[in-house]
């Protein structure tokens, strides 16, 4: 009897639309056939709008199915033919995975493992070049690892692309008894998905990644604060900490270095605020998560008042690659400032929703349409706002900027995270600029008076202007008020609230 080799994706995303239905038909309609299936649970490529998908192993390379419908039987059990072989005339049948142009097209760099090996099977993670970053940080002497991280270019993916290598630095440099090592896992942004799907599909990785920075910078301690709205996150990520401390990968003696590390997971607070760093380690500490001031920074006086590097997982789970391959390999992708990858993250009105790694570089057109294919309704895109709930919205005039962080600063926008979310047409762009200045004013944490009282008042301008009460007026009020929450507020919350709002005044003035 002839064992296929089938993988079908856990994330999520995928489970939330039939992929543990689909997966329990594929192993019945095998017994039917006579055949036998080897089924290997991985995580996400990413293709969203191909899944529930099924993926077999060929000698050509992984061949696919998708999307499949959990609740069409019959399409399922037809996709192994009844002489136990793939049917390959079945309308779902997508070919090599690899040749999906959508997939064709990407980088897969720092995500090459998600979607491809059992995101809990150590072997699997070794067989793929897993650990040989973190074997090569303990044979350099930390300064040289810190360099190899600030000599790649990467740039914080969490929101405001601080240089890591600079924070490392600082944390480095302190002389403490006790460092810490934050990972930042609370994606409060909407329309992001890349730090989930990275602890899902490769929670190795992180674990790999934060025990670097820990060896790097003299921290024997870290700690994963996980949105709780993640709990298969959570799970994973507990149960691949279990198989490292076993592995002697984590604990007193990681890798025989003699050099220690322990990692532990925390269930993050449920508010946008608590993504925020200071408030962070204020809802670590077990306390509300309220901003702190800085200075000190948390590099300086972090976790418990001692230093702390606190990263996005997106800017850990880079680590090991760079020091696995040198911190020219990851600087050789991507353009000016911007170095690397980017994880690009559809959703919205769009009609391939899903996750993209890129170069930097690569322009915000091609994202969207040859990736995105333009709104799921079929109607012209009418602007995609980026970089979470603070991130302007950007007209498809724009659309020819390259990924890159100071060409979208000029343009008076941010990556962020690197989540997109499309509009078409039929959005109404002052309700979108309402929203934004109301959602600071609900998760606003209330420690300064430009966010706490403007986000308020913000709102009810807002709503004068859309009533048609004195709207020139108001508008120049609007513009002020802004301007006094960006120059005077304490975080970005407060700080960035405003950018939404303003690109609708200056990109769709008469919707405002
Ligand atoms: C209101 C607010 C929410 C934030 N939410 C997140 C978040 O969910 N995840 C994240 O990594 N960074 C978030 N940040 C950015 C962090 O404060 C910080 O810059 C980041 O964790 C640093 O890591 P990085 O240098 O690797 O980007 C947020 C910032 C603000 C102001
Ligand atoms: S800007 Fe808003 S969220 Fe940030 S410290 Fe001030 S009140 Fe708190």
């Amino acid at each position: 009897m002839t064992t296929l080799s089938a993988y079908i994706s856990l994330d999520t995303t995928s489970r939330s639309i039939g992929a543990d239905e689909v997966a329990a038909l594929l192993q019945a309609s095998a017994v039917q056939h006579g055949t036998s299936v080897s089924l290997t649970r991985t995580g996400t490529r990413g293709l969203f709008w191909l899944e529930p998908m099924i993926e077999f192993d060929t000698d050509a390379g992984r061949v696919a199915f998708g999307p499949l419908d959990p609740g069409d039987v019959r399409a399922v059990s037809t996709v192994i033919s009844p002489k136990g072989e793939l049917n390959t005339e079945h309308p779902a049948y997508l070919g090599l995975l690899d040749e999906v142009p959508e997939f064709a097209g990407q980088l897969r760099h720092t995500y090459s493992r998600v979607g491809v090996t059992d995101p809990l099977s150590l072997a699997q993670y070794r067989a793929h070049h897993g650990y040989e970053g973190l074997q090569r940080a303990l044979s350099m002497n930390s300064d040289d690892i810190v360099e190899e991280i600030a000599n790649s270019g990467l740039r914080g993916r969490g929101g405001a692309a601080f240089p890591t290598g600079i924070k490392m630095r600082t944390v480095a440099a302190q002389n403490d008894t006790q460092k810490y090592i934050v990972c930042n896992a609370d994606e409060g942004d909407s329309g992001t998905f890349a730090d989930r799907i990275i602890m899902e599909g490769d929670p190795f990785l992180l674990i790999e990644g934060m025990t670097i920075a820990g060896v790097a910078c003299g921290a024997t301690q870290g700690y994963i604060y996980v949105r709780s709205e993640y709990p298969q996150a959570i799970t994973l990520l507990n149960k691949a900490l279990a198989t490292a401390y076993e592995h002697q990968l984590l604990g007193e003696n990681v890798m025989a270095s003699g050099k220690q590390f322990d990692l532990e997971v925390r269930k993050a607070a449920g508010a946008y605020i608590c993504g925020e760093e200071t408030s962070l380690l204020e809802s670590l500490e077990g306390k509300r998560g309220l901003v702190r001031f800085k200075p000190p920074l948390p590099a300086i006086e972090g976790l418990f008042g001692k230093p702390t590097l606190i990263n996005n997982v997106v800017s850990l789970v880079s680590m090991p690659e760079i020091v696995r391959l040198g911190a020219d390999s990851y600087h050789a992708l991507g353009v000016e400032r911007s170095r690397g990858t980017l994880t690009v993250q559809l959703a919205g009105n769009v009609k391939k929703g899903g996750l993209f790694e890129v170069p930097f570089g690569t322009a915000l057109r091609d994202v969207i349409e040859q990736f995105g294919g333009g709104t799921l309704t079929g109607r012209p895109v009418k602007a995609v706002q980026i970089g979470g709930p603070l991130g302007a919205f950007v007209p498809p005039a724009h659309f020819d900027m390259p990924l890159d962080y100071e060409a979208f600063a000029a343009r008076g926008a941010m990556i962020g995270h690197g989540g997109m979310v499309v509009f078409d047409d039929t959005a109404d762009m002052g309700e979108m600029a309402r929203f934004s200045m109301e959602f600071c004013a609900i998760e606003s944490c209330g420690k300064c008076t430009p966010c706490r009282i403007g986000a308020v008042r913000g709102t009810e301008v807002i709503d004068k202007i859309r009533r048609g009460e004195e709207v020139d007026a108001h508008r120049i009020l609007l513009r002020d008020l802004c301007n006094t929450m960006v120059d005077g507020s304490l975080c970005a919350l407060g700080g960035m609230a405003p950018f939404p709002v303003l690109s609708v005044m200056d990109h769709f003035e008469e919707e405002l």
